[in-house]
């Protein structure tokens, strides 16, 4: 029975709906170390797998000899491509259109690429295996730098496309090539840089780093060979692509695979691809008939499996002489490895790019995207952003400094010159896009006060001047950054993955006793769904989160849903929640009216229940209706109550955010410390204010990370100098920096609740603001730009040579 001693505050506090800062559920068994990751999975004579890597970048695979592997003890089988040619999967088909080699196919294209699979009892054995394995390799020429890959006389690397000169994203132009992609009208936006008053240029380029989960890919694979049906355990953000794929090219039926993602450590995009390990692994406990696990370690994590980024961006801004923006035109140099295996929604060559506008209202842009192969791993996912949405708020925010630069305007000046104002929202941008909601001005002020932007640049004019006079060596810098997102994939006529719209779903089922279970196709990695898709539920349909159960990650179970990234899963999948709670509360109106004896339209809404217009006292809670539901229904409805939505979304959403940042460095060591971050965001509608605070933490540690440090490095010979987190920049609680986190509430106008997604805004805004500052310290110094990351070691290079040595 619903407790109507309480008082309307008590009965929406109990609920802890949305806006609530309720604590996160899944933490009591994380706190605990009692989650169920992959690596938890123990099956009774289970064996290990693990992978022969490529030690060249290019070669060719003379021979393989797998005998004196197959006599080590506990060793049970050698896979090569041979072996996979035979069941017809030596080469696998990529989200991107391309094909990639699950194990190498008569060369290797990238360093640690998969040459073979053992199988072992156990790791150990499988690793001495591996040492057994014998390959004969002649090195081919290495092809690492993007800049030469379309030279005439560059190395042919993908020789199965050999006179193919058309891709699945149209035509390419040398054997290198990928695609052209190209957006914007050209020649309006021409003519806008000759009668432009001011023109900036710059090659901006965003290097290439790494997602790195705390936990990496793995899975274990049981084909049944009795029943034909195949369970995979995996790291999977997106379960249901995972087993529609392996229906597709294991032809297995889909009934008969059953995909489930247990506790995910972290994803950040790595997770959303399928791996040569998912396909080595099903294809082994088919082989053998056990069940198969394999366990990447840290080193084929970051080396083989997929890297972010990569896009070297031509940067050029047209504006008057008062700093009115009037053209925007970029080209996009983009590194996609040995294979393309983007992470992007099929129609989407460069992911969002054309999102590269910004927040800025550019009456005409274009841009134009190669898309080319090198000696690199493939992959290029969204790491922490929506699909290559983080690249183009880099570009533009830098450019924008660029461009104030040149102007002698404040950079913060020149944005609010600029911003789309307020009244043209919904805003059609120059390439494409329609943005829902904003007010970019009010955050941008609010941020500017907080920090009292006016007297931190007086203060830097000061130690400016001050380190010309040689009384410090410090120098202060200032990043401004603001960026507007485009996160919810997507609406099915723009965005598919392999075909499959890119819908997501709920499916809620309420309990007699006014409990229930909702079950979605996202997949958390992480980012608190069990507590927050709880909440919306509970303010929806007046049932306390805690007596939800939120289960995600069974293919058996959970509806289908295209799964959990770039910020999709609040935009698409909060959707659906809402809806189909929204579809439980209209049959409980009905069940409502008939007990209440009232016409359904006498009825109110009233937190946790139904009550009559005009008789307050006349009062049925939805505890109570669930049990009716079961009970005693009214005459010729359906007992039961339960729901599911199947959300195809409108439009995506357009979150923003205004960041600051504040940064001394020392010229002598190139020894940085983050004074200040201040970081506002507006997702629109807020479900739990607390996860997104720890959203914003995360991601603006991750941004901190690309942008002063990270990065998967080669050296000349395609060999990765930056393969364990030896090299590879994490930062820790020491290097940290503090984060202020701020907010404005602009909501959604077509999403049910008004949310927008959160997650990946942090790393979208972080990166550029972290960057402005190291800019902006240097910039008095004479420079325009210096590339990322900014290590101690850059910091020091470029103060040397700006001169500022002493
Ligand atoms: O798709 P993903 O879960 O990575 O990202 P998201 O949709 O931005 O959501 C991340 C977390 O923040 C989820 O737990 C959301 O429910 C929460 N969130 C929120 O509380 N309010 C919002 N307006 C957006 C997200």
């Amino acid at each position: 029975m619903n407790d109507m001693t309480l008082t309307r505050e008590e009965r929406e506090a109990k609920l802890e709906g949305m806006g609530c800062k309720r604590k996160r559920v899944e933490d009591i068994r994380f706190t605990q170390g009692k989650g169920n990751y992959v690596d938890d999975v123990k099956l009774p004579g289970m064996l290990h797998g693990d992978f022969v890597r490529s030690p060249h970048a290019h070669a060719r695979v003379k021979s393989i000899n797998t005998e004196k592997a197959l006599q080590v003890p506990g060793v049970l089988a050698v896979i090569t491509a041979e072996t996979l040619k035979t069941v017809n999967l030596a080469w696998m088909p990529t989200l991107a259109g391309d094909v990639q080699m699950v194990l190498a196919d008569g060369k290797v294209l990238f360093q640690n690429q998969e040459v073979a699979f053992v199988v072992a009892t156990d790791r150990y054995a499988a690793d001495d295996g591996i040492a057994a394995v014998e390959v004969e390799y002649e090195a081919l020429p290495v092809l690492v730098d993007p800049f030469h890959a379309l030279d005439a006389d560059a190395p042919v690397l993908r020789e199965d496309l050999a006179g193919k000169t058309t891709g699945a994203h149209g035509p390419r132009r040398h054997h290198n090539h990928i695609f052209e992609w190209t957006v914007g009208d050209k020649d309006l936006t021409d003519a806008a840089f000759r009668k432009a008053d001011v023109t900036i240029k710059e090659m901006i380029s965003y290097h290439r780093t790494h997602p790195s989960p705390l936990e990496t890919c793995q899975c274990v694979c049981s084909f049944d060979k009795i029943k034909g049906e195949l369970t995979i355990w995996g790291t999977f953000q997106a379960p249901h692509v995972i087993r529609t794929v392996v229906a597709l090219i294991a032809k297995l039926p889909e009934q008969k695979i059953h995909v489930i993602a247990p506790d995910i450590g972290g994803g950040f995009g790595n997770k959303v691809g399928a791996y040569p390990g998912y396909i080595c692994a099903a294809v082994a406990s088919i082989v053998t008939g056990k069940p198969v696990k394999w366990v990447e370690d840290r080193i084929e994590n970051l080396t083989a499996t997929s890297f972010a980024r990569d896009y070297h961006m031509t940067t050029e801004i047209a504006a008057t002489k008062e700093g009115k923006v009037t053209g925007l035109r970029v080209h996009v140099l983009a590194d996609h490895g040995a294979f393309d295996a983007c992470a992007d929604p099929s129609k989407w060559p460069a992911g969002f790019m054309n999102i590269v506008t910004g927040s800025y209202d550019f009456p005409v842009a274009h841009l134009a995207v190669d898309g080319i192969y090198t000696n690199k791993a493939p992959g290029g996912v969204a790491y922490r952003c929506s699909f290559r949405v983080t690249e183009a708020a880099y570009c533009i925010e830098r450019g924008m400094d660029i461009l104030a630069q040149k102007l002698g305007m404040d950079p913060a000046e020149l944005r609010l010159k600029n911003f789309i104002k307020p009244e043209q929202f919904p805003y059609n941008s120059a390439l494409g896009w329609e943005y829902d909601s904003g007010d970019y001005a009010t955050a941008m002020k609010k941020a500017m006060e907080t920090v009292r932007y006016a007297e931190l640049r007086k203060e830097q004019a000061a130690k400016r001047e001050a380190f010309k006079r040689g009384e410090t060596r410090e120098i202060m810098g200032i990043g401004v950054s603001f960026f507007t997102e485009i996160v919810g994939a997507g609406p099915s006529k723009n965005c598919d993955i392999l075909g499959i719209a890119m819908f997501d779903s709920c499916e809620i089922r309420l309990h007699p006793t006014g409990a229930g279970i909702a079950r979605m196709g996202t997949k958390s990695q992480g980012q608190g769904h069990e507590t927050t898709w709880a909440q919306i539920i509970a303010t929806e349909i007046g049932i306390p989160a805690d007596d939800i159960m939120v289960e995600e990650g069974n293919t058996d179970t959970a509806p289908y849903g295209l799964g959990t990234y770039g910020s999709r899963s609040t935009p698409v999948a909060g959707a659906a929640i809402a809806m189909a709670a929204r579809k439980i509360k209209a049959k409980a109106q009905m069940i409502a009216a008939y007990k209440l004896e009232v016409h359904e339209d006498d009825l109110e809404w009233d937190i946790d229940g139904f009550r009559v217009k005009g008789l307050p006292e006349k009062f049925l809670g939805m505890k109570d209706i669930c049990w009716i539901a079961y009970n005693s229904p009214p005459p010729g409805l359906e007992p039961g109550l339960e729901a599911v939505s199947y959300y195809d979304p409108p439009n995506m959403t357009y979150p923003f955010g205004a960041y600051i940042c504040v940064m001394d460095i020392d010229v002598d060591t190139g020894v940085y410390k983050v004074r200040r971050f201040y970081a506002l965001d507006d997702c629109g509608t807020r479900i739990n204010p607390m996860i997104i605070e720890g959203q914003v933490h995360g991601g603006l540690t991750e941004a901190f990370a690309i942008a002063m440090g990270q990065e998967i490095a080669y050296d000349e010979t395609g060999n990765v100098t930056t393969g364990s987190f030896m090299d590879f920049f994490i930062p820790t609680a020491v290097e940290t920096p503090k984060w202020e986190t701020d907010y404005t509430v602009t909501p959604s106008p077509h999403h049910p609740i008004g949310a927008k997604g959160v997650g990946e805004s942090p790393n979208v805004g972080g990166v550029p603001c972290f960057s402005n500052a190291v800019n902006d310290a240097f910039s008095f110094l004479g420079s325009t730009h210096i590339q990322m990351p900014h290590d101690f070691w850059r910091n020091w290079k470029a103060a040397k040579e700006l001169g500022a040595m002493a």
